[in-house]
């Protein structure tokens, strides 16, 4: 029997709809399995900018750090709202406090789903890949006031305004995120892609010389460099030929959400942030859906939670070190999903044997599967 501390930080939109699935999913896998898991719940996003000022507190980053692991759902709403500090700047606030510079996003498509996907079913046979995005510097911190609160610097150049985003990257934040993308393809199918776009920008051109490099460390991985935009066609044309990808953060961002259609829906798509940092029995994590917080379908009970519910199963992996924990919740998906049950994000209008259900009903399904 084991304890945990998880920090449960909803957020907004659709967040505390697929977290609060999540969450069941997390106190059945504890009652079946005879585990003591504790929550706290915090404010994050809108809500905590309304309550505190800002979009997370300094009391919530420390109930997280008292924690083995945060469960996160999503935060942000429509682009023109509000003053104030940005809701986003919570997650900044979080992958900084902890270094959490890994960021691993598993894309496996459910062989049951394939109609859900706008690529014909024979492109995505046997795709099966794992994202490693660097999520500890980059585009994103370009500038240090952005992560301090304030906005990003626009100033006045002669007539007009500029703006300016810088791309920073040092060879030990290459080394560290490239390490992990080694070592997790050598657990699985020793392949690895790195993504850049060397023929353009300096800090790409380093960071081929950092892979190289790590690579003699691991000689039984297979690697290539691959350009970025490349990639984003390679992803679609053949997504079956990669592995594992390791890639700065913002194309890791957009790749994977671009990725994501090849399982159907970004509602599929789990993540797991981590750094260095450590717990009893693993790595210290933020666990959250790839998605964001869907404001267009928010409080319908639409949202899919299956990228939520499955974030919680890497969190039970990584962070817990349950792994037949972890395999249960994935199986119980799986097994959703093949009776049939979908949100209407992966329902296919043709298919007459499947079940449109809400995120509650969806959540149910999955936790009545779970077995010990
Ligand atoms: P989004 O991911 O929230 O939504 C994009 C589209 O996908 C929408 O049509 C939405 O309905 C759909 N979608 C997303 N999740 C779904 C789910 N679980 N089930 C079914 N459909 C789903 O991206 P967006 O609309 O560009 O961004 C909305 C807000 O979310 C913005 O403020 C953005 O900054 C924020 N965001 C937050 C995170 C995060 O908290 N990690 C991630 C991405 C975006
Ligand atoms: C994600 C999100 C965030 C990112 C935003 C909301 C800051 O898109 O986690 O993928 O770009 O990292
Ligand atoms: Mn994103």
């Amino acid at each position: 029997m084991s304890r945990a501390a998880i920090a449960v930080l909803a957020g907004d939109g659709t967040g505390p709809e697929v977290t609060a699935q999540a969450v069941e999913v997390l106190q059945r896998v504890g009652e079946l399995f005879h585990h003591t898991f504790t929550f706290q719940h915090c404010l994050v996003g809108l809500a905590a900018v309304k309550a505190d000022g800002e979009a997370i507190s300094v009391d919530t980053l420390g109930a997280c750090a008292r924690s083995d692991a945060i469960l996160f759902g999503a935060v942000g709403g429509t682009l023109h709202e509000g003053a104030g500090p940005r809701p986003e700047l919570a997650l900044s606030r979080l992958r900084t406090t902890f270094d959490l510079y890994a960021n691993i996003r598993p894309i496996k498509p459910f062989e049951a789903l394939d109609l859900a996907s706008p690529l014909r079913s024979e492109y995505l046979k046997g795709t099966d890949m794992v994202f490693v995005r660097e999520l500890s510097a980059g585009l994103y911190y370009g500038h240090l006031e952005t992560v301090a609160g304030k906005p990003s610097e626009i100033r006045r150049r002669g007539a007009q305004l500029e703006a300016i985003d810088t791309l920073t990257y040092t060879e030990s934040e290459i080394e560290r995120v490239v390490r992990t993308a080694f070592e997790i393809a050598g657990r699985r199918g020793r392949r690895l892609t790195s993504v850049d776009k060397a023929n353009v920008l300096s800090s790409s051109v380093l960071w081929r010389r950092v892979v190289d490099r790590v690579a003699r460390d691991h000689p039984a991985v297979t690697y290539e460099h691959m350009l970025v935009d490349t990639c984003a066609m390679r992803l679609i044309r053949s997504p079956a030929d990669f592995d594992v990808l390791v890639t700065e953060n913002l194309f890791g961002d957009i790749l994977t959400d671009a990725a994501s259609m090849l399982t159907g829906s970004i509602g599929m798509l789990p993540s797991a942030s981590l750094g260095a940092r450590r717990t009893e029995h693993g790595l210290f994590g933020l666990y959250e859906p790839v998605h964001g917080s869907a404001p267009d379908i928010a409080g319908l009970n639409l949202a899919n939670p299956i990228g939520t519910i499955l974030s919680a199963a890497l969190l039970l992996r990584y962070s817990l070190g349950l792994h037949r924990e972890a395999a249960a919740v994935e199986t119980a998906v799986e097994e959703v999903v093949q009776a049939g049950y979908r949100t209407a994000d992966i329902h296919y209008c043709d298919q007459s044997e499947s079940t449109v259900v809400g995120t509650r009903e969806l959540g149910r399904q999955i936790r009545d599967r779970l077995r010990p």
